[in-house]
Parts: C-alpha cells; sequence; structure tokens
C-alpha cells in the first residue's frame, strides 16, 4: 500500500499548543468555583446516558456524538483532518494509509467497521480497554463509560462493515509497551 507517513514531532506540538494553559501559571483554581454546577450537570448526564440505553435510536445518536468528539475519525477516518472533518458519514472509520512513524516502527489507524463487525459487544469491552500502540490514544478509550463503549460500538455497526484492511504495523524488534510486547 502507498503509505504517506507524518512527523510525529508535529502532532506533537499541536498537542503542546492545545494542551498550553494561556492563562499561565497565575491562573486561579477554579475547581471550587464551578463544582456548585459542575456537579448536578454531570448527574444529568449520567442520567440521560443511562435513558439513552432503553432507545435503541438515541443509542445511535449518542454513539455517533462520541466518535466525532472523541476523535476517532482524526486518525481512522481517510481524509478527515485534511477535509476539515466534512467526510460523510459512510466512509467514516474505515481506517487509514496514512504511518504514524516513531520509536514504535510504523502503525496505522485500524478499519474500525471491519473490526468491529467481527467482534460481539462482549468482546469490544474488553479489546478497547487492552492497551494498544502509539499513537493510539487506549488510555482515552479504555476511560469510557460500558454505556459509552456500547453506544459507539452500536453506532459503528449501525453502518455496516466497509472498506479494506489497512497495511500492517512493522515496528523494532523488543518494542514493549506496559511491559507488554505488542507482536
Ligand atoms: C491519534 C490517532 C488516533 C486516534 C485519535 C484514535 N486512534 Fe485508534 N488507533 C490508532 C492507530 C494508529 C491504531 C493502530 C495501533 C496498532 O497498530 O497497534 C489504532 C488502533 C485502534 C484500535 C485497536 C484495533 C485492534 O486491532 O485491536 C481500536 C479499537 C481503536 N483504535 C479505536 C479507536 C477509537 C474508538 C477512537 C476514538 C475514541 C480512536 N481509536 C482514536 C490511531 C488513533
Amino acid at each position: 500500500m502507498n503509505a504517506r507517513s507524518i512527523a510525529l514531532p508535529i502532532l506533537a506540538l499541536v498537542a503542546h499548543a492545545v494542551t498550553a494553559d494561556p492563562r499561565g501559571v497565575h491562573a486561579e483554581p477554579i475547581a471550587d468555583s464551578t463544582a456548585s454546577f459542575v456537579e448536578p450537570v454531570a448527574r444529568s448526564f449520567t442520567d440521560s446516558a443511562m435513558s439513552d440505553l432503553n432507545d435503541p435510536a438515541r443509542i445511535i445518536e449518542r454513539g455517533r456524538y462520541l466518535v466525532k468528539v472523541s476523535g476517532c475519525n482524526d486518525c481512522h477516518t481517510e481524509g478527515y483532518m485534511q477535509g476539515n472533518g466534512e467526510v460523510p458519514t459512510e466512509q467514516w472509520l474505515t481506517g487509514s494509509a496514512v504511518g504514524f512513524q516513531g520509536p514504535w516502527g510504523t502503525t496505522y489507524a485500524t478499519n474500525l467497521r471491519l473490526l468491529l463487525n467481527d467482534l460481539t459487544e462482549a468482546e469490544w469491552l474488553t479489546r478497547a480497554r487492552e492497551p494498544k500502540r502509539p499513537p493510539m490514544p487506549w488510555f482515552n478509550l479504555s476511560a469510557m463509560t460500558d454505556a459509552d463503549l456500547v453506544a459507539l460500538y452500536r453506532f459503528v455497526r449501525s453502518l455496516g462493515p466497509a472498506g479494506e484492511s489497512v497495511s500492517t504495523a512493522t515496528f523494532p524488534d523488543g518494542f514493549f509497551l506496559l511491559n507488554r510486547q505488542l507482536v
């Protein structure tokens, strides 16, 4: 496959620019002043997530929302970042030929439409929480609640399988992640 490679340092710079606190070191702590309204918001969010589980259409809509805002398309959908996110939903999550190069070798964002089509919901809950090679932010995915992971799964399944498998990752001998060799 004709793989393009992008340099990770660029990603790191972008990440720094996004996370850098413009208020600098003198920023006031905001936790206390916001606690009074953050808690009810968090509670109503949980309540609506729970009620979604009784409505198949709303679960799927919630899964679509989660995929969109948690950035899965950024890497797992070809052309999504270059196209300012304007890729038709039917093409979402079909994997990408962009190779991510770093000390771990070269990885390609998986075709999730094919992967999830082959997994049961229970298998997905396990797979979603297993460590994965960079730059997959697996720690973010594993922090999702079961309800969110199920919503994400059902949305992807509602789209059906599409596309081809991505190129096979290559990695240097002996690359370890969290004391586990990912081969
Ligand atoms: C910064 C880019 C990036 C983002 C954002 C990202 N992924 Fe990934 N993802 C990857 C790459 C690259 C791989 C392949 C890693 C490898 O080869 O081990 C991967 C692998 C995976 C896998 C493992 C597939 C398998 O075979 O087990 C799953 C599941 C997955 N991603 C789901 C998601 C979901 C869901 C989201 C959104 C919440 C997401 N990813 C966001 C880049 C990304």
